[in-house]
């Protein structure tokens, strides 16, 4: 792997920090949201207060990860703690310097910071009042909270990120886009709604952030899933294309080409929706695109599509394979307990995608396994990590190295144990072990697993040595 490569480590802030409304911080989706579990797993849930208590410990957690010699480290600036409502006046000053301290803190351990600007944080009064990123309103306000994060750490960091995952935002619409979907709104609607919606907030946040600091560098963001056809039949292959286009494609189809796709457009227009998009956001979804840096991705698991043999209509066939809820398994993987299965050898395959569809540097930020895990005298033998881990760094290797692939760097998730999107400490993703239960908080003490020492000597290593020999 190149000398520069940035091997590292991801969090999301608003699942880590706690700190729930100290030092200014308003109330996010996050916090307010009541949350379904996974399918077919018990509702174990932890309210946000405290979390894994990161707020406090950010500097010890930062330790750990120049301990295990991360080079980079991607973390998110919690949107309600810079502005409490969403739509106030003015920032809030104790939550600038609480994310400069920690740059600085980076910078000083000689880690790159990486910084995601929405990921599951939206303030709470901004999907009450306006009902997120359906309303235009929101899209200023957050151009708005982008420039005022990057005016402070402009110089210090250099890598952006402007959406988590923006390509869930249709699927997810409360914690991703802050948005519920209106009765008399179809599900196609809210699809296309805020599929532009959120297009038009990346390219604005883009726009600002080039404009503020020329030299930063600025990618978009998306939960990249890869749909294999359940079957060889052509009906499965064509459900899979559909559902990759609009599920994985679509937003990197436009940041990269400035225009929306025709595959999408046809969407639209067989099913009448009447879209609001004018020519000044068009214009900046075309100038974004020029100045769009990388394109970054997560990668857990991936899926499989297929056709409904018994419906015969195009759009509610369309329909149905988009918002398929059948949760189809691939008879080729295990998976974890919450049903993620592991397909290391599918990250190859999508960087190699990714990067003959939009010839961009590519940037994993964002790849790990969640395991329930217990504390037996100050340890963690979390051997299922390491050979989750093996597996797909074995594979990104091969596609950097045979396919030809630009990868940036690679981003494990997470350095330290937190809540889970919907809320569980249970399903555990860091090298960092924290102890707390889901209904009590313990001591909240962290202890380094075994997985911390695998990664140290991976990183050591620049990715030649993934073997496990370690003296744990
Ligand atoms: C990604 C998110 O969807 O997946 C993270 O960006 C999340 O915030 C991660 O934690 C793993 O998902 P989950 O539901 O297991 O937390």
């Amino acid at each position: 792997m190149k000398k520069d490569f940035l091997w590292g480590a991801a969090l999301s802030n608003v699942q880590a920090e706690g700190g729930y409304l100290e030092d200014g911080k308003g109330l996010n989706v996050y916090d307010t949201l009541v949350v379904t579990p996974e399918k077919g797993i018990p509702p174990m849930f932890c309210d946000t207060a405290v979390a894994t208590d990161h707020y406090h410990h950010y500097k010890e957690d930062i330790d750990f990860m120049a301990e295990m010699g991360l080079k980079a480290y991607r973390f998110s600036v919690v949107w309600s703690r810079i502005h409490p409502l969403g739509d106030d006046e003015k920032p809030n000053e104790k939550g600038l310097a609480y994310y400069e301290d920690m740059v600085d803190y980076l910078l000083e351990k000689g880690i790159e910071p990486v910084v995601s600007l929405v990921h599951f944080d939206m303030p709470d009064h901004l999907l009450r009042t306006y009902n997120g990123f359906l309303n235009k309103k929101v899209i200023d306000f957050y151009a708005k909270h982008v420039e005022t994060v990057v005016n402070r750490l402009k110089g210090k960091v250099k890598y952006w990120l402007t959406y988590n995952e923006i390509n869930l935002a249709p699927y997810q619409s409360d914690l991703v886009a802050g948005a519920y979907c209106p009765d008399n709104m179809s599900k196609p609607e809210l699809f296309v709604h805020l599929s532009i919606n959120t297009a038009i907030a990346h390219a604005r946040a883009v726009e600002v952030i080039k404009r503020v600091d020329p030299q930063a560098w600025v990618g978009g963001m998306i939960g990249h899933a890869p749909f294999y056809p359940l079957t060889c039949k052509s009906e499965d292959i064509i459900a899979a294309d559909f559902k990759n286009k609009m599920h994985n494609y679509l937003p990197f189809d436009i940041m990269t080409s400035g225009q929306l796709p025709s595959y999408f457009l046809n969407y639209i227009q067989n099913r009448n929706i009447n879209i609001k998009f004018d020519e000044k956001e068009r214009q900046v979804i075309l100038e974004s695109s020029q100045k769009l840096d990388y394109l970054a991705f997560s990668y857990y698991q991936s899926s499989v599509q297929s056709s409904f043999d018994d419906i015969t209509d195009f759009i509610e066939l369309e329909d149905a394979i988009l918002f398929d809820q059948r949760g189809l398994k691939n008879p080729n993987y295990t998976a974890n307990e919450w049903g993620w299965q592991i397909d290391g050898e599918g990250l190859r395959y999508s960087l190699v995608d990714l990067y003959q569809r939009y010839h961009k540097p590519l940037f994993i930020v964002e790849n790990g396994i969640g395991i329930d895990e217990k504390l037996v005298d100050g340890k963690v033998y979390d051997d299922e990590r390491i050979q989750y881990y093996q597996k797909h760094i074995v594979s990104l290797k091969r596609a950097v190295e045979h396919d030809g692939v630009d990868l940036m760097g690679y981003l494990a998730w997470s350095p330290i144990d937190f809540l889970s999107s919907h809320k569980e400490i249970r399903k555990r993703y860091g090298f960092v072990y924290i102890n707390r239960d889901f209904d009590d908080l313990l001591d909240l003490k962290r202890y380094r697993k075994k997985s911390f020492y695998w990664y140290q000597k991976v990183i050591a290593n620049n990715g030649e040595d993934l073997s496990d020999d370690i003296h744990y």
